[in-house]
């Protein structure tokens, strides 16, 4: 059996092709990152179009480089959301159109469980119940899986994600666009300990995150100390920053650990990337005994191998759903309510 997965959420056209023992024979990437970097931001207008024009391309390419024909293909896995809606309504109806017409599977994935599935993708072993920490451009979550495919969530962001906010600043000092990898390793030269940023909590308890206030902290500090690339500090700027986030992050996993108590602790999403953010992750996890898993770069960010492989566990798991032409694409996270 030969599963494809499309993902097209957010300003990636991706697609993989993976067999029922989920080796990888495939993984297209096509980044739409030089058409968004002019305007420091992903465009959902112009994210929407290039897949329309990528898409046909990305998935022939991913068919070649598998060695196999479309007929071939068994099962269709693709990102119903979360996400932009325009780009998902370019992946979802492609899949749509291909399982309609060869009739085959069609299996609609959500994208932040995809993104804890990649770190199944290297490690089939991983051990329940477990803790997983979403860290992408669009979302900062934390999922508690008893077992596989039962996502609980319990913590999401009030109002800016962790890499949305790494990106803004980078906008904002006029570094570049994705700014998460160019802060990444610009904070490399400075002193993480050289400003004090204050951690978020919740006032009610939740297990919630929140990082408008960095966000703003950070933008009064820039305009206070005048940061720019030339300034002296600028450098040791960026590291704190950094650092806060990535404590506020883990003060937040640390709450969540005490209360869920889990085995296993999943770091992913895009931002998983960060160099210290894994090491301080993989230490706090060391440090507490438990297990830690994070996929390798190329599966960190936006890739269909893992909506491939999502779609392959919930076939192997009975939740077939053949010929879904009323599935709807749906821009925030619902978790759970389709198949
Ligand atoms: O998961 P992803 O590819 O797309 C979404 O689902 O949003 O994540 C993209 C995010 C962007 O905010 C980008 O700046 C961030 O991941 N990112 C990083 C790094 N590489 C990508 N953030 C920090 N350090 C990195 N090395
Ligand atoms: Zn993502």
């Amino acid at each position: 059996m030969y599963i494809l997965g499309i993902e097209t959420s957010c300003d990636e056209t991706a697609a993989s092709v993976i067999k029922d023992d989920f080796e990888i024979l495939s993984n297209v990437v096509l980044s739409q990152d030089e058409i968004h970097a002019p305007f420091g931001g992903v465009v959902p207008e112009l994210a929407s179009r290039q897949h329309l024009s990528s898409i046909g391309y990305v998935v022939e390419e991913c068919l070649r480089r598998a060695q196999l024909k479309i007929e071939e293909i068994d099962a269709y896995g693709v990102t119903q959301g979360p996400g932009l809606i325009g780009s998902l309504l370019v992946g979802l109806s492609f899949a749509k159109g291909l399982a309609y017409y060869y009739k085959k599977l069609l299996i609609p994935v959500d994208h932040l469980e995809a993104h804890i599935e990649s770190a199944f993708l290297e490690n089939r072993s991983i051990t329940f119940p477990l803790v997983a920490l979403v860290v992408s451009g669009g979302h900062t979550s934390t999922f508690f899986l008893k077992k596989k495919l039962d996502y609980q969530l319990i913590g999401k962001t009030r109002d800016d994600a962790a890499g949305e906010v790494l990106d803004k600043i980078a906008k904002f000092l006029e570094l570049g666009y994705p700014g998460g990898p160019i802060i990444d390793s610009l904070a490399e030269k400075g002193n993480p300990r050289s400003f004090s940023f204050g951690l978020p909590h919740m006032t009610d308890k939740s297990l919630d995150f929140s990082f408008s206030g960095l966000k703003t902290a950070a933008l009064k500090k820039i305009k206070d100390i005048k940061i720019s690339k030339s300034h002296p500090q600028f450098f040791d700027f960026l590291a704190s920053f950094e650092m806060a986030i990535i404590r506020a992050l883990l003060s937040n996993l640390d709450q969540t650990v005490k209360i869920f108590k889990p085995s296993s602790l999943i770091l992913c999403g895009g931002v998983a990337r960060n160099k210290k953010l894994r090491t301080h992750f993989e230490e706090f996890a060391r440090k507490r005994s438990l297990q830690s898993f994070v996929p390798s770069l190329k599966f960190c960010t936006d890739n269909a191998a893992m909506v491939a492989a999502l779609a392959l566990e919930k076939i192997k798991s009975g939740k077939r759903t053949s010929f879904p032409l009323d599935l709807n694409a749906y821009p925030r996270h619902i978790g759970g309510r389709f198949p």
